[in-house]
């Protein structure tokens, strides 16, 4: 068989992929020799920065199929018939760790979808876990530094973590669910997703709701403890991306039921909890699940640095009918995404096919111009500004969700209180809807960590959540930490 013949980046024929080029047989090399100057360069450049958080991924293709009428609720065109399949991306993550990690450890996992809808791409930036650490943006730059290595150490520190943790109070209902069982899934696949922040649906009468996403697996939840992953991690660090590859190279496609909780605007104001705070869920007996329909991953990337690497969602990416809420958290999210886009991968990273439109009939259309990469030719003779007076894309004076309602004055406030907002209650809830068995195993798990803190300060501000949260947890977490500490 005759192979095709082997070219530098310019197209040119190469003589010698195997002996550089040199002066006599034994002397030094040449820089004329174009195909290793190629060559070394290129590999120099192999590496973009990692994502500073959710380094390690995995991704692939499928499809969302609408199978329930929302169109009461919402008027996005992927969600408005029953039938209707929009293509999607899906990468999933851990969160703290860098991109050499291991898979199978004790940390949230990004769901973070992409739907390539005809009205643009609608991004869900998602974790597995419906709550989170935090409630205020401020706060995500400490909050990840105290998580992820130590820049004297080197390594992940208990004493950065629980101190943390120690001044955010708000963390306990996130950190009971990650000391449980769910905080170590067996793989992708077998993990729920949630969009975790309330986000806003306008239907066609500009009637606005509140929205909370939930992905059920449908195979099943299953989790590793703490002992089992840690001899995973080290068989194959790589154990989620092995099973997702493969199931779906198998043809056993990994699929999620989408339900909603749905609450009119109108509720938002005197509902119990802030209905804003991303501490919190709104329990399934107020606000029930309601089906949606069903995500299909069913087509792995050709290259994983292309499309996994290089995929870029944007929680702002939003399509008409969709738009966001106050939850700060959110509205800290909906700057800082494209800002890392654009650090991490370029102002063009919107034209790499992962991330265009390309549903949205002629790809996008705008006067965004130029840049590092630029790709997009725009015809010779449109125009790059707007208004004008030619046959360029004009606005639609349509927004594409209603208006969001504000009062008060401008400051550093502190998200309002509802009337039974604490920062412990629904700690204290999952605490108390877990098994004997998973109760012993949580509070192992935190003894585990919690033992390990040098400061005896740090360990009782820790210490007092869990007794706020719910005695019994309290008292049993504190009998545990002492028992490791005294050892
Ligand atoms: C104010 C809070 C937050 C900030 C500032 C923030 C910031 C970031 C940044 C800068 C990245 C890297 C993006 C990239 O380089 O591609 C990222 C990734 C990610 N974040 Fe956040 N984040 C926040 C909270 C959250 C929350 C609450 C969730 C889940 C509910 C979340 C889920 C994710 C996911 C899934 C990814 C990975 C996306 C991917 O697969 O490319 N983040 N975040």
């Amino acid at each position: 068989m005759s192979k095709r013949v082997l070219t530098t980046e310019s197209g040119a024929p190469v003589a010698d992929n195997q002996n550089s080029a040199s002066a006599g047989v034994g002397g030094p090399l040449l820089i004329q020799d174009q195909q290793l100057l190629e060559k070394l360069a290129r590999f120099n450049r192999e590496r973009i920065p990692e994502r500073v958080v959710h380094a390690r991924g995995s991704g692939a293709y499928g499809h969302f199929e609408v199978t329930d009428d929302v169109t009461g609720f919402t008027h996005a065109d992927f969600l408005s018939e029953i039938g209707k399949r929009t293509e999607v991306f899906l990468r999933f993550s851990t969160v703290a760790d860098s991109l050499g990690g291991a898979d199978a450890v004790r940390d949230p996992r990004g769901f973070a979808l992409k739907f390539y809808t005809e009205e643009g791409n609608y991004d869900l930036v998602g974790n597995n876990t419906p709550v989170f650490f935090i409630k205020d943006p401020i706060k995500f730059p400490d909050f990840i530094h105290s998580q992820k290595r130590d820049p004297f150490t080197g390594k992940q520190e208990p004493d950065n973590v629980w101190d943390f943790w120690a001044h955010s109070p708000e963390a306990t209902h996130q950190v009971t669910w990650l000391m449980g069982d769910r905080g170590i899934p067996a793989s992708y696949r077998h993990m729920d997703g949630f969009g975790s922040h309330t986000y806003q649906w306008t239907n066609a009468k500009g009637e606005a709701f509140f929205v909370k996403y939930h992905f059920k697996t449908n195979q099943g939840i299953r989790t590793l403890t703490a002992d089992q992953a840690a001899e995973l991690a080290g068989k194959d660090p790589n154990s989620h991306q092995t099973d997702l590859l493969q199931a779906i190279e198998r043809g056993v496609y990994p699929s999620w039921t989408l339900y909603v909780q749905l609450m009119p605007a109108a509720e938002t104001a005197n509902y119990r909890f802030n209905p804003f705070d991303l501490t919190k869920v709104w329990p399934h007996g107020d606000y029930p699940l309601r089906r949606v329909g069903r995500l299909v991953l069913d087509r792995n990337p050709d290259n994983v640095f292309a499309e996994v690497e290089q995929a870029a969602f944007s929680p702002n990416n939003f399509v008409p009918g969709i738009g966001p809420s106050p939850d700060k958290m959110l509205q800290g999210r909906l700057f800082a995404y494209a800002d890392a886009h654009r650090y991490r991968l370029g102002v063009n990273h919107t034209l790499l096919p992962v991330n265009s439109p390309k549903a949205v009939e002629g790809g996008a259309r705008n006067y965004g111009r130029d840049g590092f990469m630029a790709l997009n030719a725009q015809g010779r003779d449109a125009k790059n500004y707007e208004p004008n007076s030619y046959d360029g894309p004009a606005e639609t004076g349509r927004p594409l969700s209603a208006p969001l309602a504000v009062s008060g004055h401008t400051g550093n406030h502190e998200a309002p209180l509802h009337t039974k907002d604490d920062d412990f209650v629904q700690a204290g809830e999952l605490y108390r809807l877990m098994s004997q068995d998973e109760r012993s195993r949580l509070i192992a798990n935190i003894a585990g960590g919690l033992s390990q803190v040098s400061r005896n300060d740090v360990v009782e501000k820790n210490l007092a959540h869990f007794h706020a949260a719910d005695p019994e947890y309290g008292r049993r977490v504190e009998a545990a930490v002492r028992a490791l500490r005294e050892d």
